[in-house]
Protein backbone atom coordinates (compact mmCIF):
# COMPACT_ATOMS: atom_id res chain seq x y z
CA UNK A 1 0.00 0.00 0.00
CA UNK A 2 1.29 3.54 -0.92
CA UNK A 3 2.07 5.13 2.58
CA UNK A 4 1.68 8.56 1.28
CA UNK A 5 -2.30 8.19 1.19
CA UNK A 6 -5.14 8.90 3.66
CA UNK A 7 -7.78 5.77 4.13
CA UNK A 8 -11.24 7.53 4.99
CA UNK A 9 -14.20 4.91 6.01
CA UNK A 10 -17.73 6.39 5.63
CA UNK A 11 -19.65 4.85 8.36
CA UNK A 12 -22.73 5.98 6.71
CA UNK A 13 -21.98 3.38 3.86
CA UNK A 14 -19.09 1.37 5.78
CA UNK A 15 -17.16 2.29 1.91
CA UNK A 16 -13.59 2.79 2.35
CA UNK A 17 -11.76 5.37 -0.24
CA UNK A 18 -7.95 5.70 -0.76
CA UNK A 19 -6.97 9.45 -1.11
CA UNK A 20 -3.30 10.44 -2.25
CA UNK A 21 -1.38 12.93 0.14
CA UNK A 22 1.21 15.26 -1.67
CA UNK A 23 2.89 17.78 0.28
CA UNK A 24 1.09 17.18 3.81
CA UNK A 25 -2.19 17.89 1.55
CA UNK A 26 -5.39 16.28 0.50
CA UNK A 27 -7.71 17.77 -2.32
CA UNK A 28 -10.64 19.10 -1.24
CA UNK A 29 -12.03 17.50 -4.68
CA UNK A 30 -10.64 14.27 -3.80
CA UNK A 31 -13.50 14.01 -1.03
CA UNK A 32 -16.56 14.73 -3.58
CA UNK A 33 -16.51 10.86 -4.66
CA UNK A 34 -17.50 10.27 -1.19
CA UNK A 35 -21.28 10.01 -1.42
CA UNK A 36 -23.98 8.33 0.19
CA UNK A 37 -25.89 7.62 -3.15
CA UNK A 38 -25.82 9.01 -6.86
CA UNK A 39 -28.15 12.21 -5.39
CA UNK A 40 -25.55 12.90 -3.33
CA UNK A 41 -23.04 15.95 -4.09
CA UNK A 42 -20.85 14.64 -2.60
CA UNK A 43 -18.51 15.31 0.63
CA UNK A 44 -17.16 18.92 1.16
CA UNK A 45 -14.73 20.40 3.51
CA UNK A 46 -16.75 23.42 5.80
CA UNK A 47 -13.35 25.86 6.47
CA UNK A 48 -14.21 29.37 7.37
CA UNK A 49 -11.67 32.05 7.41
CA UNK A 50 -9.23 29.89 5.40
CA UNK A 51 -8.24 28.32 8.67
CA UNK A 52 -6.72 24.57 7.78
CA UNK A 53 -6.70 24.99 3.68
CA UNK A 54 -3.82 25.95 0.89
CA UNK A 55 -5.52 27.99 -1.82
CA UNK A 56 -2.58 27.24 -3.80
CA UNK A 57 0.81 26.58 -4.40
CA UNK A 58 3.76 29.33 -3.98
CA UNK A 59 7.42 29.62 -4.87
CA UNK A 60 7.61 33.12 -3.36
CA UNK A 61 7.48 33.31 0.30
CA UNK A 62 8.36 30.55 3.08
CA UNK A 63 6.62 31.10 6.52
CA UNK A 64 6.91 28.94 9.59
CA UNK A 65 4.83 30.44 12.07
CA UNK A 66 6.11 28.33 15.06
CA UNK A 67 9.60 28.84 14.28
CA UNK A 68 9.37 32.45 13.58
CA UNK A 69 11.05 31.92 10.36
CA UNK A 70 9.89 34.04 7.18
CA UNK A 71 12.10 33.87 3.63
CA UNK A 72 11.23 35.70 0.01
CA UNK A 73 12.38 32.92 -2.55
CA UNK A 74 14.48 31.14 -0.24
CA UNK A 75 16.45 34.03 1.62
CA UNK A 76 15.93 34.76 5.25
CA UNK A 77 14.54 37.89 6.29
CA UNK A 78 17.26 39.20 8.09
CA UNK A 79 19.57 39.03 5.73
CA UNK A 80 17.43 40.96 3.17
CA UNK A 81 16.45 43.60 5.36
CA UNK A 82 21.00 43.92 6.32
CA UNK A 83 21.94 43.85 2.97
CA UNK A 84 19.49 44.73 0.28
CA UNK A 85 17.40 47.89 -1.01
CA UNK A 86 13.57 47.44 -1.51
CA UNK A 87 14.31 47.39 -5.24
CA UNK A 88 16.63 44.81 -5.18
CA UNK A 89 14.13 42.33 -2.59
CA UNK A 90 11.18 43.74 -5.40
CA UNK A 91 13.11 41.89 -8.23
CA UNK A 92 14.11 39.11 -6.26
CA UNK A 93 10.47 38.30 -4.95
CA UNK A 94 9.13 38.93 -9.26
CA UNK A 95 11.70 37.28 -10.76
CA UNK A 96 12.65 34.59 -8.51
CA UNK A 97 16.51 35.40 -8.20
CA UNK A 98 18.54 38.73 -6.83
CA UNK A 99 19.36 40.76 -9.61
CA UNK A 100 22.86 41.67 -11.07
CA UNK A 101 24.12 45.03 -10.79
CA UNK A 102 23.42 45.72 -14.48
CA UNK A 103 19.94 43.42 -14.07
CA UNK A 104 19.52 45.82 -10.57
CA UNK A 105 20.17 49.57 -12.16
CA UNK A 106 18.05 48.73 -15.39
CA UNK A 107 15.44 47.66 -12.89
CA UNK A 108 15.56 50.99 -10.88
CA UNK A 109 15.43 52.97 -13.68
CA UNK A 110 12.72 51.57 -15.52
CA UNK A 111 10.68 51.12 -11.93
CA UNK A 112 11.61 55.25 -11.43
CA UNK A 113 10.34 56.39 -15.15
CA UNK A 114 7.33 55.19 -14.02
CA UNK A 115 6.57 57.54 -11.14
CA UNK A 116 5.17 60.32 -13.21
CA UNK A 117 1.57 60.17 -13.08
CA UNK A 118 -0.74 61.76 -15.52
CA UNK A 119 -1.64 64.81 -14.64
CA UNK A 120 -5.30 64.17 -14.19
CA UNK A 121 -4.92 62.07 -11.27
CA UNK A 122 -4.30 64.90 -9.27
CA UNK A 123 -7.84 67.08 -10.22
CA UNK A 124 -8.85 63.41 -9.15
CA UNK A 125 -7.04 63.38 -5.54
CA UNK A 126 -8.04 67.62 -5.68
CA UNK A 127 -11.58 65.97 -5.00
CA UNK A 128 -11.68 64.37 -1.42
CA UNK A 129 -12.57 65.89 0.98
CA UNK A 130 -9.69 67.69 2.83
CA UNK A 131 -9.78 65.09 5.66
CA UNK A 132 -10.17 62.46 3.92
CA UNK A 133 -8.25 59.02 4.93
CA UNK A 134 -5.31 57.99 2.95
CA UNK A 135 -6.08 54.71 2.56
CA UNK A 136 -9.30 55.65 0.89
CA UNK A 137 -7.81 57.98 -1.52
CA UNK A 138 -5.75 55.16 -2.67
CA UNK A 139 -7.89 52.60 -2.91
CA UNK A 140 -9.93 55.08 -5.38
CA UNK A 141 -6.76 56.52 -7.65
CA UNK A 142 -5.18 53.27 -8.08
CA UNK A 143 -8.34 51.65 -9.35
CA UNK A 144 -8.44 54.94 -11.42
CA UNK A 145 -5.10 54.06 -13.00
CA UNK A 146 -7.03 51.39 -14.70
CA UNK A 147 -9.15 54.18 -16.71
CA UNK A 148 -5.43 55.31 -18.08
CA UNK A 149 -4.07 51.97 -18.93
CA UNK A 150 -6.96 50.79 -20.46
CA UNK A 151 -4.48 47.93 -22.16
CA UNK A 152 -3.83 46.43 -18.33
CA UNK A 153 -7.04 44.24 -19.29
CA UNK A 154 -4.55 42.13 -21.49
CA UNK A 155 -3.49 40.04 -18.48
CA UNK A 156 -2.63 37.38 -20.49
CA UNK A 157 0.06 38.92 -22.27
CA UNK A 158 3.36 38.57 -20.37
CA UNK A 159 4.90 41.60 -21.66
CA UNK A 160 1.56 44.00 -20.78
CA UNK A 161 1.77 41.95 -17.05
CA UNK A 162 5.15 43.71 -16.81
CA UNK A 163 4.44 46.87 -18.03
CA UNK A 164 1.55 47.37 -15.78
CA UNK A 165 3.39 45.63 -12.82
CA UNK A 166 6.01 48.78 -13.07
CA UNK A 167 3.98 51.40 -14.17
CA UNK A 168 2.12 50.43 -10.39
CA UNK A 169 5.13 49.81 -8.64
CA UNK A 170 6.46 53.32 -9.79
CA UNK A 171 3.40 55.13 -9.24
CA UNK A 172 2.43 53.99 -5.08
CA UNK A 173 4.81 56.19 -3.52
CA UNK A 174 3.59 59.04 -5.76
CA UNK A 175 -0.40 58.50 -5.00
CA UNK A 176 0.47 58.01 -1.24
CA UNK A 177 2.54 61.31 -1.49
CA UNK A 178 -0.08 63.31 -2.69
CA UNK A 179 -2.61 61.43 -0.79
CA UNK A 180 -0.72 63.03 2.10
CA UNK A 181 -0.04 66.44 0.83
CA UNK A 182 -3.42 67.04 0.01
CA UNK A 183 -4.55 66.37 4.10
CA UNK A 184 -2.16 69.19 4.46
CA UNK A 185 -3.49 71.79 1.62
CA UNK A 186 0.62 71.30 0.11
CA UNK A 187 1.27 71.70 -3.39
CA UNK A 188 1.93 68.13 -4.53
CA UNK A 189 5.75 67.46 -5.43
CA UNK A 190 6.81 65.42 -8.58
CA UNK A 191 8.98 62.62 -8.79
CA UNK A 192 12.73 62.97 -8.99
CA UNK A 193 13.68 59.66 -10.42
CA UNK A 194 17.40 60.14 -9.59
CA UNK A 195 16.65 60.25 -5.52
CA UNK A 196 15.68 56.30 -5.94
CA UNK A 197 12.69 54.82 -4.34
CA UNK A 198 12.35 55.55 -0.50
CA UNK A 199 14.25 59.02 -0.95
CA UNK A 200 12.35 60.35 -3.72
CA UNK A 201 9.26 59.13 -1.63
CA UNK A 202 10.74 61.25 1.09
CA UNK A 203 11.52 63.85 -0.49
CA UNK A 204 7.56 64.26 -2.38
CA UNK A 205 6.46 63.82 1.12
CA UNK A 206 8.54 66.60 2.83
CA UNK A 207 9.91 68.90 0.75
CA UNK A 208 8.90 72.36 1.09
CA UNK A 209 11.06 75.23 -0.53
CA UNK A 210 14.64 73.80 -0.66
CA UNK A 211 15.50 73.38 -4.64
CA UNK A 212 16.69 69.79 -3.47
CA UNK A 213 15.40 67.93 -0.64
CA UNK A 214 18.20 65.99 1.08
CA UNK A 215 16.26 63.05 3.23
CA UNK A 216 18.11 61.85 5.60
CA UNK A 217 20.28 59.17 5.10
CA UNK A 218 19.85 56.90 8.08
CA UNK A 219 15.76 57.88 8.22
CA UNK A 220 15.63 56.47 4.46
CA UNK A 221 17.66 53.14 5.14
CA UNK A 222 15.22 53.18 8.01
CA UNK A 223 12.09 53.09 5.71
CA UNK A 224 13.61 50.70 3.22
CA UNK A 225 14.14 48.42 6.05
CA UNK A 226 10.62 48.59 6.68
CA UNK A 227 9.58 48.30 2.74
CA UNK A 228 11.65 45.26 2.78
CA UNK A 229 9.42 43.57 5.62
CA UNK A 230 6.51 44.13 4.53
CA UNK A 231 6.84 43.38 0.89
CA UNK A 232 5.11 39.93 1.26
CA UNK A 233 4.02 37.77 3.59
CA UNK A 234 2.37 34.98 1.49
CA UNK A 235 -1.34 34.04 1.87
CA UNK A 236 -2.29 37.24 4.04
CA UNK A 237 -6.08 39.06 3.72
CA UNK A 238 -5.23 41.85 1.39
CA UNK A 239 -2.92 38.58 -0.71
CA UNK A 240 -5.91 35.98 -0.94
CA UNK A 241 -8.00 39.30 -2.14
CA UNK A 242 -5.66 40.10 -4.57
CA UNK A 243 -5.66 36.62 -5.98
CA UNK A 244 -9.22 36.15 -5.80
CA UNK A 245 -9.89 39.20 -7.84
CA UNK A 246 -7.06 38.58 -10.19
CA UNK A 247 -9.02 34.98 -10.74
CA UNK A 248 -11.89 36.95 -12.24
CA UNK A 249 -8.85 37.98 -14.93
CA UNK A 250 -10.11 41.72 -13.59
CA UNK A 251 -6.93 44.48 -14.70
CA UNK A 252 -4.21 44.41 -12.17
CA UNK A 253 -5.33 48.19 -11.51
CA UNK A 254 -8.82 47.44 -10.20
CA UNK A 255 -7.11 44.27 -8.54
CA UNK A 256 -4.58 45.84 -6.50
CA UNK A 257 -7.10 48.35 -5.24
CA UNK A 258 -9.19 45.80 -3.99
CA UNK A 259 -6.10 44.24 -2.28
CA UNK A 260 -5.06 47.64 -0.86
CA UNK A 261 -9.39 47.61 0.89
CA UNK A 262 -8.35 44.52 2.76
CA UNK A 263 -4.99 46.28 4.42
CA UNK A 264 -7.17 48.89 5.21
CA UNK A 265 -8.96 46.99 7.94
CA UNK A 266 -8.33 46.58 11.32
CA UNK A 267 -7.42 43.42 11.57
CA UNK A 268 -4.91 43.11 9.00
CA UNK A 269 -2.67 46.47 8.11
CA UNK A 270 -4.75 48.70 9.62
CA UNK A 271 -3.56 47.28 12.75
CA UNK A 272 -0.67 50.06 12.76
CA UNK A 273 -2.57 52.74 13.31
CA UNK A 274 -4.75 51.20 15.85
CA UNK A 275 -1.72 50.65 18.12
CA UNK A 276 -0.77 54.36 18.10
CA UNK A 277 -4.33 55.22 19.38
CA UNK A 278 -4.17 52.12 22.26
CA UNK A 279 -0.68 53.58 23.21
CA UNK A 280 -2.13 56.34 23.79
CA UNK A 281 -5.31 55.92 25.32
CA UNK A 282 -2.75 53.71 27.90
CA UNK A 283 -0.69 57.10 28.11
CA UNK A 284 1.64 56.48 30.58
CA UNK A 285 3.69 52.99 32.01
CA UNK A 286 1.38 53.01 35.55
CA UNK A 287 -1.93 52.10 33.01
CA UNK A 288 -0.79 49.12 31.84
CA UNK A 289 -1.55 46.64 34.11
CA UNK A 290 -5.22 48.06 33.89
CA UNK A 291 -5.07 47.80 29.94
CA UNK A 292 -4.15 43.96 29.83
CA UNK A 293 -6.69 43.32 32.29
CA UNK A 294 -8.93 44.76 29.98
CA UNK A 295 -7.72 42.74 27.01
CA UNK A 296 -8.08 39.66 29.36
CA UNK A 297 -11.59 40.49 29.78
CA UNK A 298 -12.34 40.66 26.13
CA UNK A 299 -13.17 44.51 26.60
CA UNK A 300 -10.62 45.13 23.42
CA UNK A 301 -7.86 43.91 21.88
CA UNK A 302 -4.06 43.55 22.41
CA UNK A 303 -3.52 45.44 18.90
CA UNK A 304 -0.27 44.33 17.13
CA UNK A 305 -0.27 41.10 19.10
CA UNK A 306 -1.66 37.94 17.60
CA UNK A 307 -1.08 36.27 14.35
CA UNK A 308 -2.85 33.73 12.20
CA UNK A 309 0.43 31.87 11.31
CA UNK A 310 2.91 33.13 13.56
CA UNK A 311 3.07 31.16 17.17
CA UNK A 312 6.86 32.51 17.90
CA UNK A 313 7.98 35.96 17.72
CA UNK A 314 7.17 37.86 14.29
CA UNK A 315 10.82 38.02 12.96
CA UNK A 316 10.09 41.17 11.44
CA UNK A 317 8.66 42.60 14.75
CA UNK A 318 12.34 41.59 16.02
CA UNK A 319 13.97 43.82 12.67
CA UNK A 320 11.72 46.97 13.15
CA UNK A 321 12.37 46.74 17.41
CA UNK A 322 16.26 47.04 16.14
CA UNK A 323 15.70 49.97 13.92
CA UNK A 324 13.74 52.14 16.01
CA UNK A 325 16.98 52.42 18.26
CA UNK A 326 19.01 53.76 15.13
CA UNK A 327 15.90 56.09 13.72
CA UNK A 328 16.13 57.74 17.41
CA UNK A 329 19.28 58.37 17.46
CA UNK A 330 18.52 61.09 14.45
CA UNK A 331 14.62 62.17 15.87
CA UNK A 332 14.98 61.70 19.64
CA UNK A 333 13.35 58.70 21.12
CA UNK A 334 9.06 58.41 20.87
CA UNK A 335 8.11 57.80 24.50
CA UNK A 336 5.48 55.10 22.93
CA UNK A 337 8.41 52.98 22.79
CA UNK A 338 9.37 52.48 26.33
CA UNK A 339 5.18 51.92 27.19
CA UNK A 340 5.23 49.75 23.90
CA UNK A 341 8.24 47.72 25.78
CA UNK A 342 6.57 47.28 28.78
CA UNK A 343 3.61 46.15 27.41
CA UNK A 344 5.25 43.34 25.81
CA UNK A 345 7.22 42.58 28.90
CA UNK A 346 4.23 42.43 30.97
CA UNK A 347 2.13 40.42 27.83
CA UNK A 348 5.31 37.60 27.08
CA UNK A 349 4.96 37.09 31.05
CA UNK A 350 1.18 37.07 31.40
CA UNK A 351 -0.82 33.07 31.14
CA UNK A 352 -3.82 35.03 28.51
CA UNK A 353 -0.90 35.52 26.17
CA UNK A 354 1.34 32.75 26.76
CA UNK A 355 -1.08 30.04 26.42
CA UNK A 356 -2.65 31.68 23.19
CA UNK A 357 1.21 32.05 21.96
CA UNK A 358 0.20 35.83 21.87
CA UNK A 359 3.52 37.74 20.46
CA UNK A 360 3.93 41.23 18.66
CA UNK A 361 3.79 41.00 15.02
CA UNK A 362 5.00 43.54 12.19
CA UNK A 363 2.22 46.31 13.56
CA UNK A 364 3.45 46.66 17.33
CA UNK A 365 6.29 48.73 16.40
CA UNK A 366 6.50 50.21 13.00
CA UNK A 367 3.77 52.67 14.00
CA UNK A 368 6.16 53.89 16.59
CA UNK A 369 8.99 54.53 14.07
CA UNK A 370 6.91 56.16 11.65
CA UNK A 371 5.70 58.56 14.25
CA UNK A 372 9.20 59.48 14.99
CA UNK A 373 10.13 60.05 11.22
CA UNK A 374 7.50 62.63 10.76
CA UNK A 375 4.14 60.26 9.91
CA UNK A 376 0.81 60.99 11.42
CA UNK A 377 -0.84 57.16 12.21
CA UNK A 378 -3.68 57.71 9.44
CA UNK A 379 -0.45 57.34 7.28
CA UNK A 380 0.80 54.27 8.55
CA UNK A 381 -1.12 51.69 6.49
CA UNK A 382 -0.19 53.26 3.17
CA UNK A 383 3.42 53.16 4.31
CA UNK A 384 2.22 49.09 4.72
CA UNK A 385 0.92 49.42 1.11
CA UNK A 386 3.42 50.96 -0.86
CA UNK A 387 5.82 47.75 -0.05
CA UNK A 388 3.08 45.15 -0.03
CA UNK A 389 2.36 46.19 -3.37
CA UNK A 390 4.89 44.32 -4.82
CA UNK A 391 3.99 41.08 -3.13
CA UNK A 392 0.85 41.26 -4.17
CA UNK A 393 2.22 41.81 -7.92
CA UNK A 394 4.34 38.53 -7.48
CA UNK A 395 1.17 36.48 -6.39
CA UNK A 396 -0.66 37.85 -8.64
CA UNK A 397 2.03 36.79 -11.98
CA UNK A 398 1.84 33.38 -10.12
CA UNK A 399 -1.62 33.30 -10.13
CA UNK A 400 -2.05 33.77 -13.90
CA UNK A 401 0.39 31.46 -14.64
CA UNK A 402 -0.55 28.79 -12.69
CA UNK A 403 -2.83 25.83 -14.32
CA UNK A 404 -4.20 24.55 -11.51
CA UNK A 405 -6.18 27.70 -10.89
CA UNK A 406 -9.75 29.31 -11.87
CA UNK A 407 -11.80 31.97 -11.35
CA UNK A 408 -11.74 32.00 -7.02
CA UNK A 409 -15.23 30.58 -6.48
CA UNK A 410 -15.99 28.77 -2.36
CA UNK A 411 -18.81 26.70 -2.08
CA UNK A 412 -21.41 27.39 0.80
CA UNK A 413 -23.41 25.33 3.27
CA UNK A 414 -26.93 26.56 2.66
CA UNK A 415 -28.78 27.05 5.97
CA UNK A 416 -32.17 29.20 4.90
CA UNK A 417 -35.31 28.32 3.94
CA UNK A 418 -36.49 25.51 2.20
CA UNK A 419 -38.74 26.18 -0.75
CA UNK A 420 -41.90 28.19 -0.13
CA UNK A 421 -44.11 29.96 -2.47
CA UNK A 422 -44.98 33.38 -3.27
CA UNK A 423 -47.21 35.40 -0.83
CA UNK A 424 -48.73 38.44 -2.56
CA UNK A 425 -48.21 41.79 -0.04
CA UNK A 426 -51.85 41.86 0.92
CA UNK A 427 -51.49 38.44 2.36
CA UNK A 428 -48.18 39.36 4.10
CA UNK A 429 -48.87 39.12 7.77
CA UNK A 430 -45.80 40.74 10.51
CA UNK A 431 -43.00 39.02 10.91
CA UNK A 432 -40.00 38.99 13.61
CA UNK A 433 -37.42 39.83 11.31
CA UNK A 434 -33.79 38.26 12.35
CA UNK A 435 -31.42 41.13 13.38
CA UNK A 436 -29.08 41.83 10.00
N1 LIG B 1 -5.46 40.64 21.90
C1 LIG B 1 -6.15 39.85 22.75
N2 LIG B 1 -6.52 38.59 22.47
C2 LIG B 1 -6.19 38.11 21.26
C3 LIG B 1 -5.49 38.88 20.32
C4 LIG B 1 -5.13 40.19 20.67
N3 LIG B 1 -4.44 40.97 19.82
N4 LIG B 1 -5.32 38.16 19.21
C5 LIG B 1 -5.89 36.98 19.43
N5 LIG B 1 -6.42 36.95 20.68
C6 LIG B 1 -7.09 35.82 21.33
C7 LIG B 1 -8.47 35.62 20.75
O1 LIG B 1 -9.41 36.37 21.50
C8 LIG B 1 -8.65 34.14 20.91
O2 LIG B 1 -8.92 33.87 22.26
P1 LIG B 1 -9.94 32.66 22.66
O3 LIG B 1 -9.25 31.42 22.20
O4 LIG B 1 -10.09 32.78 24.13
O5 LIG B 1 -11.21 32.94 21.91
C9 LIG B 1 -7.27 33.59 20.61
O6 LIG B 1 -6.36 34.63 20.97
C10 LIG B 1 -7.03 33.21 19.16
O7 LIG B 1 -7.29 34.35 18.36
P2 LIG B 1 -8.07 34.34 16.99
O8 LIG B 1 -8.83 35.62 16.88
O9 LIG B 1 -8.80 33.06 16.81
O10 LIG B 1 -6.85 34.34 15.97
P3 LIG B 1 -6.93 34.67 14.44
O11 LIG B 1 -5.84 33.90 13.80
O12 LIG B 1 -8.30 34.51 13.89
O13 LIG B 1 -6.61 36.25 14.39
C11 LIG B 1 -5.44 38.28 14.32
C12 LIG B 1 -5.36 36.77 14.09
C13 LIG B 1 -4.15 38.93 13.81
C14 LIG B 1 -6.62 38.86 13.50
C15 LIG B 1 -5.66 38.57 15.84
O14 LIG B 1 -4.55 38.07 16.55
C16 LIG B 1 -5.85 40.05 16.11
O15 LIG B 1 -6.97 40.55 16.00
N6 LIG B 1 -4.74 40.79 16.49
C17 LIG B 1 -4.86 42.23 16.68
C18 LIG B 1 -4.83 42.95 15.34
C19 LIG B 1 -3.46 42.94 14.73
O16 LIG B 1 -2.46 43.23 15.37
N7 LIG B 1 -3.42 42.65 13.42
C20 LIG B 1 -2.17 42.66 12.64
C21 LIG B 1 -1.80 41.31 12.14
S1 LIG B 1 -0.11 41.21 11.55
C22 LIG B 1 -0.03 42.22 10.17
C23 LIG B 1 -0.88 41.76 9.06
O17 LIG B 1 -0.64 40.71 8.47
O18 LIG B 1 -1.81 42.49 8.75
Amino acid sequence: MDTETLTITDNRTKQTYSLPINRGTIRAMDLRQIKTGPEDFGLMTYDPAFMNTASCQSAITFLDGDKGILRYRGYPIEQLAENCTFLEVAYLLLHGELPTADELSRWEENVMAHAHTHENVKKFMDGFHHDAHPMGMLVSTVAALSTFYPDAKNIGDPQCRQAEIVRLMGKMPTLSAYAYRHRLGLPYVYPDPELGYTKNYMQMLWKRTEPTYAANPVLARALEILFILHADHEQNCSTNTMRAVGSSHADPFVTTAAAIAALSGPLHGGANEEVLRMLDEIGTKDNIPGFVQKVKEGKCKLMGFGHRVYKNYDPRARIIKRAAEEVFEVTGRNPKLDIAIELERIALSDEYFIKRKLYPNVDFYSGIIYQAMGFTPDQFTVLFAIPRTVGWLAQWQELLQDTDQKIARPRQIYTGEDKRDFVPIAERGPKVLATV
